[in-house]
């Protein structure tokens, strides 16, 4: 079985069961300023889950494609990627427990052909406020009954579950396993944020257990021999306080909807389904992995983790930069700040572990691009997106890797240098002064120092790096941890406000400027909004006034929003805008800006919301700053004053 032919199989099969697929959301997350990825397929879905209609109905299912940037350094093991597709099915308090876990079951075992005693599950264990999951454990045992085996439950691991029960598990014997905190899942941990109890299953590869892993080998051990193949939530949680310790799972308070919220990552699953105890010997790397061995000369088998960070991060690079905007130089470029700072550490992380296995960076001839080439090709049918927007990539691979490979040398001399000064002094230190000058004169990020002083037995001081950094204030803002991490997207008032601004503003534009203008991308936080959009030509001051003025007189109006479902045609006839680039599924919501006595709308938007009722409240609309944003694109900060 081939990944496009799974990837098609599971759509099948979900579709079969009541569920209408929908297409993968951007990695670039639309209106979501605390995500920098979509890092999960439920992300694009919160509203959902949380009680928002959706216009495909109450079960969904797709192919999501995700980054992880927080798996960068877990890269070269047999399991992780940053660049991956989630499988995933959803339940808006429909169907729940009994159905999922039989459908995934039946999907793993007779569709796939997956055998069954390879097949290990997980479940919640519950917490002093929160009840274990005995429904899960004796749904599963049924459904391994189904496939002639009796299952029982294993011993518990409580707590942080790294280090499993401490004793040696009979494997034959035990298939269900509840552990705590590696069974409860939620995305971020701000209110509002979701979670649940989780069900993991788990593919045995039969690989060795490693001592250097612990004592004995448990389902959630590190050492590769179980691997994570699916996870179903229960989403059934809302978070209403934060500040318990994590464990606790206190603050937590039951939504009115059981939610089931799947993931299974495609790559872990050709694996299991091929037969195979790595995802980078699946078809989906293989020609990836074939291209690094004629460029190296070297073989994968005996380079293994550094051709794993070359396919994984190039792929990766290739997907956030290839983007789905569809337009050449839309996408994302290698930069200082945010999704492009991913991307510049994934292209200089791949092309140092290039260097290890004999790539040299030519000048005139890079190679980046020709394994981004491949990715382009590998995904033609699945993500056309990466075709069409193949030179920017190219271009983009191209300058970079010029740009990095004039310095590399350099700065690895000069950072052998300073390891041995500072192993000569007895010191174990990288200072943030030296970690600077290897970022600000060889363009070394700080993760790239961070690994290469691991590699010494050294560490960095990036306490101190970052105050340099600030010194020299040369980046506006670093991808800071906290940016990785969930939250839901503030559905906070302000958030919801400036959203309804940006629907109020876009119509506006199309007034004073004209029907060209069309929406481009838009990021939208507590504070501001900025909005990009097409037209030729910086505005001139009387079009902003004009502009400011249609929309605040649709504020004083206090004109109702209203949203209607519809399929996607009569939105359109309707006159409904959408973002150009987006693909919509068949149904769609369409919000509509316009007076309660009828007429024709001030607005009206293809969107999944959430907006506010009505204008009023929204306060004075004003524009900051209306600037170029690339070719033939303009953007606009503005933000909504409160009326005294
Ligand atoms: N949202 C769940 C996950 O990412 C399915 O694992």
């Amino acid at each position: 079985m081939t990944s496009n032919e799974l990837r098609q199989k599971y759509l099948d099969f979900f579709s079969a069961k009541g569920h209408a697929i929908i297409p993968s959301a951007s990695l670039i997350p639309e209106n979501d300023p605390s995500l920098l990825f979509t890092n999960s397929g439920m992300s694009p879905l919160a509203p959902y889950l949380l009680g928002e209609k959706h216009p495909e109905g109450a079960r969904l299912a797709n192919s999501q494609k995700c980054f992880r940037a927080e798996d960068i350094d877990e890269v070269g093991d047999n399991r992780h990627n940053t660049f991956f597709e989630m499988l995933g099915n959803w339940s808006f308090g429909d169907y729940y427990k009994r159905e999922q876990l039989n459908w995934w079951f039946e999907f793993l075992i007779d569709v796939l052909k997956i055998d069954p005693k390879r097949l290990y599950q997980t479940v919640y264990l519950g917490s002093d406020s929160i009840a274990k999951d005995e429904e899960s454990i004796g749904i599963l045992k049924e459904v391994y009954k189904k496939y002639g085996m009796d299952a029982e439950e294993g011993p518990e691991t409580p707590s942080e579950g790294k280090y499993g029960p401490g004793m040696e598990i009979d494997f034959k014997k035990y298939k269900i396993f509840a552990y705590r905190d590696k069974n409860w899942w939620q995305r971020g941990d701000v209110v509002g944020e979701l979670g649940g109890p989780d069900s993991e299953t788990f593919y045995d590869t039969g690989k060795k257990h490693s001592r250097k892993h612990g004592e004995h080998c448990h389902l959630n051990c590190d050492c590769g021999r179980f691997i994570e193949i699916g996870n179903s939530v229960f989403m059934q949680y809302v978070r209403t306080e934060t500040g318990w310790p994590r464990r606790l799972e206190r603050g937590w308070q039951e939504l009115k909807n059981k939610n089931v919220d799947f993931g299974g990552g495609l790559e872990r699953l050709i694996m299991a389904a091929q037969g195979k105890n790595n995802i980078f010997e699946t078809d989906l790397f293989a020609n990836l992995i074939n291209k690094i061995e004629r460029l190296s000369g070297k073989k994968y088998a005996d380079n293994m983790p550094a051709f794993e960070v070359i396919a994984d991060h190039l792929k990766a690079a290739a997907f956030i930069m290839g983007g789905d905007k569809g337009l050449p130089g839309q996408g994302i470029a290698p930069s200082n700040t945010d999704q492009g700072y991913i991307v510049r550490r994934l292209i200089r992380r791949a092309i140092r572990y290039g260097k290890q296995i004999g790539i040299e960076s030519k000048p005139d001839e890079t190679w980046t691009k020709e394994i981004a080439k491949i990715a382009a090709h590998d995904y033609a049918d699945t993500y056309p997106e990466l075709q069409r927007n193949v030179d920017f990539i190219i271009e983009e691979l191209k300058k970079e890797e010029e740009k990095f490979a004039k310095t590399l040398e350099k700065g690895l001399k000069e950072f052998t240098n300073q390891a041995l000064r500072i192993k000569n002094q007895g010191l174990k230190i990288i200072s943030g002064v030296d970690a600077f000058d290897l970022y600000q004169t060889y363009g070394f990020p700080i993760e790239m120092t961070k690994e290469l002083a691991e590699e010494k037995g050294l560490e960095v001081d990036e306490a101190g790096f970052n105050k340099e950094l600030k010194k020299h204030q040369e980046l506006s803002r670093t991808a800071s941890a906290g940016k990785f991490k969930g939250g839901l997207a503030d559905a906070s008032e302000e958030t919801t406000k400036l959203h309804t601004a940006a629907h109020l503003l876009l119509a506006a534009l199309r007034q004073v400027l004209g029907d060209h203008v069309i929406q481009k991308g838009s990021n939208i936080t507590a504070e501001r909004l900025r909005f990009d959009f097409s037209h030729p030509e910086k505005m001139t001051d009387k079009q902003k006034q004009e502009v400011e003025k249609l929309v605040n007189e649709a504020i004083e109006k206090n004109l109702p929003v209203t949203c209607e479902e519809m399929p996607l045609e009569e939105a359109k006839k309707r006159g409904a805008m959408g973002v150009f680039e987006s693909r919509y599924g068949e149904r769609v919501k369409v919000y509509f800006i316009k007076s309660a006595q009828g007429g024709r709308a001030f607005s009206a938007e293809i969107c999944g919301g959430p907006h506010v009722e009505n204008t009023n409240g929204l306060g004075h609309f004003k524009i900051i700053k209306e600037e170029s944003s690339s070719a033939g694109v303009r953007r606009i900060k503005a933000v909504l004053v409160p009326s005294s």
